[in-house]
């Protein structure tokens, strides 16, 4: 191992040697740039306002500036701030402190749940019919890698946009929830054992799947961009229209198909592990897509010259895309009639919760008049813990006062 007194002696020929020493060289000099000119931002006095578009925003990762003024709660916001992001209180959002404590009340693991009844049922030869066994397949198929995506997006693209800390504390906790998520899909696939690499893969084979995924990548792709900076009207809407893209659409539309369907299995008593474990990401899911709501409204708020006519006409068109996806999702997952539902109820559903999401966010309902045809989902959405959860789940956390120091 080398330490800070060896020479450096890897270089086998004297041209080689020269090329890196230059090289080396040149990094030293920007290195020692890079410090003068931090050093010189740290003994400036903090601009709160005014600051140019490509330097706004911080990470929480900056040099910590000693004896600076102390944060104040006005000095918070949601996009482009400039305070310091590694304090948690004063709140400002006190809602999103609320959705943290609310995400950390309602933690359960995937492997809670028991999955021997589906076991049994899956390995049946006539318990399930072949229809009932493709929308299983299809939906662990589309989720086990959709989840993958979310968190993805959530980490490498919105987080270091997100300039407010009780934010990204709720952010974090949506992360290691889309991270138990997609453990969940995993573990049915292990306990049916299911072929692995078809489930996995249907995102990269099933072009209806394939279509879901795609749409939602052009949003995230330039966002986890490093150059990507908010601060201009167009850099801002940008990060508003990945948030939209996937708040509103991917976690507020595109699980709808599957949730249903899914739930109604175990409604009829089929599948009612899997249905479980969908059960409790379905309530995680609606605090996340209430927690994107919250957020993309606040920065409306704070940013009213990006919400221009053009961009809500551009969402709206978004939404509509997204229910056409979502309507041949449905309809390529169940080609006939199962479990009482047809192509056509999901149609509808899908135009009723997409008018719910539009109005949501201050656009106009893109089919009026649309109904819901499961009412049902409601009460499942707000399933309550202790009404259900800790009578069926099957360990316990290992708690501080089990540790042991040995
Ligand atoms: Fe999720
Ligand atoms: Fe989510």
């Amino acid at each position: 191992m080398l330490n800070w007194e060896d020479p450096i002696k890897q270089f086998k020929s004297p041209a080689a040697g020269q090329r890196a020493t230059a090289m080396l060289a040149s990094e030293a000099l920007a290195a020692v740039e890079r410090i003068e000119t931090k050093q010189k931002a740290a003994a400036e006095p903090v601009i709160h306002d005014a600051a140019p578009a490509e330097a706004i925003g911080v990470t929480g990762l900056e040099q910590v500036e000693f004896g600076a003024q102390r944060l104040a709660v006005d000095d918070k916001q949601m996009i482009n701030c400039r305070a310091d992001v590694n304090q948690l209180v004063p709140f400002k959002y006190k809602w999103a402190w609320q959705k943290y404590l609310d995400g950390c009340a309602n933690h359960w693991m995937p492997q809670e749940i028991n999955m021997t009844a589906d076991i049994q049922l899956w390995k049946s030869k006539d318990g399930l019919t072949e229809d009932e066994r493709t929308v299983i397949k299809r939906n662990l198929g589309f989720f086990s890698t959709a989840d993958s995506l979310v968190a993805n997006n959530l980490v490498l693209a919105v987080y270091r946009h997100i300039t407010n800390p009780e934010c990204r504390q709720y952010l974090l906790r949506q992360a290691f929830e889309e991270a138990l998520h997609t453990h969940a899909y995993q573990y049915c696939v292990e306990s049916l054992g299911l072929d692995e690499a078809e489930i996995f893969n249907m995102y990269r084979e099933l072009p209806v799947i394939h279509k879901k995924a795609q749409w939602a990548m052009r949003f995230t792709d330039s966002l986890g961009d490093a150059n990507f900076h908010t601060g201009t009207v167009a850099a801002n809407q940008r990060l508003l229209r990945d948030l939209i893209a996937f708040y509103v659409v991917f976690e507020g539309i595109f699980f709808y198909v599957g949730f249903v369907q899914i739930l109604s299995m175990g409604r009829r008593n089929k599948m009612s592990g899997v249905a479980e474990q969908f059960q409790y990401i379905l309530r995680d899911e609606s605090m996340h897509m209430n927690f994107g709501i919250d957020v993309i409204n606040q920065i409306k708020v704070e940013n009213p010259e990006i919400w221009t006519e053009e961009f809500q006409v551009e969402m709206a068109q978004l939404i509509r895309e997204a229910v056409d996806l979502e309507i041949e999702y449905a309809q390529d997952s169940m080609p006939r009639g199962v479990l009482g539902l047809n192509a056509a109820m999901f149609e509808e559903y899908l135009h009723f919760i997409a008018n719910r999401r539009c109005s949501q966010i201050g656009l106009p309902e893109q089919v009026p008049g649309a109904t819901n045809p499961f009412p049902w989902m409601s009460e499942v959405m707000d399933l309550k813990k202790e009404k259900n959860f800790f009578e069926t789940r099957v360990t316990e956390y290992q708690t501080g006062g089990a540790l042991s120091w040995d």
